[in-house]
């Protein structure tokens, strides 16, 4: 186990994935690059690194990944011709994600899964510990997780993950942590750990959502580490080694976070991530939720009036989200 004083600078990012759940809009784009609103999901991850002092950043990217290359380079043409209009704003927003952190690539030949990417990171990352961040959870800058999480490592040593309540009949969607009680109020440690059990074997409802503080031990456990769920080499299978014998990187505590965190992970969490992200936005918020109030207005009236074409019965299942995405409108 590595000092709990060594300060953690490297951040990994696996963004290897095909994004299949969004087809045909990730045929030649990878997901990353999916606009949240104005700026790609993969830039609100970067910026989050760099926020809590992580600006030495590795992704794990794979076959058609250029795009992310590009975002995260100089646009030398672009930039003149911004230049040229005098358009300072939009330039400055095109500057911001090439001068945003230390950005260094590695390819995951294959899909061997999460645990296989984070492998891949080990000839970069080396014998510090490190911070992995997935790209599908999103969380909000006024809730600064990866600082917390950091301040546990700190004091605690070893590895840390972030932990969620879900609803029981989520939990099969991500890895889930069987804890006991460390102290503080939103430290737990981590005694068992298992990747997307069906809700019947679940030990809690407490998952694991996208961010992680490592020890290097995680690179020998991940080199050990037998296909798992899915037949892929899981992450969550090493840090469950890892918390059966703390021997090997020292213990795994749990931070339990309730700050607002979004989900871009399949369709309608994105769509419901853009809502509540718009409505925020300073510049565009208050246009937005004043359509948005609108909009949610005209649909019930129209259930309502049961004219909404919503099938037999007028009801309109899918709105209800919304209007949870328009919660304080
Ligand atoms: C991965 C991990 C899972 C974790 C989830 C968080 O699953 O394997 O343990 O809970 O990310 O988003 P994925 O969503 O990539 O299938």
């Amino acid at each position: 186990m590595t000092s709990t004083r060594t300060r953690i600078s490297k951040a990994v990012i696996p963004a290897a994935g095909l994004g299949t759940r969004f087809l045909p809009a990730t045929k030649a784009t990878p997901k990353e690059m999916l606009p949240v609103v104005d700026k790609p999901a993969i830039q609100y991850v970067v910026e989050e690194a760099v926020a809590a002092g992580l600006s030495d950043v590795l992704m794990v990217t794979g076959r058609n990944k250029r795009p992310l290359e590009d975002h995260f380079d100089r646009n030398h043409e672009l930039e003149q011709a911004l230049r040229r209009k005098g358009d300072d704003d939009r330039l400055e927003r095109v500057q911001e994600s090439s001068a945003l952190a230390n950005i260094h690539y590695v390819r995951q030949g294959d899909p061997k899964g999460l645990g296989h990417a984070v492998l891949c990171a080990a000839p970069h990352v080396g014998d510090q510990p490190f911070a992995v961040l997935l790209g599908d959870d999103l969380i909000d800058p006024r809730d600064p997780l990866l600082t917390r999480m950091t301040q546990i490592r700190e004091e605690r040593g070893g590895s840390v993950v972030a932990l969620m309540e879900v609803e029981p009949a989520s939990i099969h969607l991500y890895g889930c942590a069987a804890v006991a009680p460390a102290g503080d109020e939103d430290v737990v440690k981590v005694l068992d750990l298992v990747e997307k059990p069906d809700t019947a074997d679940a030990p809690s409802n407490l998952a694991i959502i996208g961010r992680y503080l490592l020890d290097p031990a995680v690179f020998d456990v991940l080199a050990r580490t037998e296909p798992g769920r899915g037949g892929e080499i899981q992450l969550t299978d090493a840090l469950q080694t890892l918390a059966a014998d703390r021997s090997l990187g020292g213990p795994v505590h749990g931070v339990v976070f309730r700050g607002r965190r979004y989900d871009t992970g399949d369709r309608g969490d994105y769509l419901r991530a853009i809502v509540r992200l718009a409505c925020e936005r300073e510049d565009l918020g208050p246009e937005f939720r004043a359509w948005l109030r609108e909009f949610v207005r005209e649909e019930m009236r129209a259930d309502t009036a049961g004219t909404d074409g919503g099938g037999p019965g007028g009801s309109r299942p899918g709105l209800e989200p919304v209007m949870q995405g328009a919660a304080g409108l």
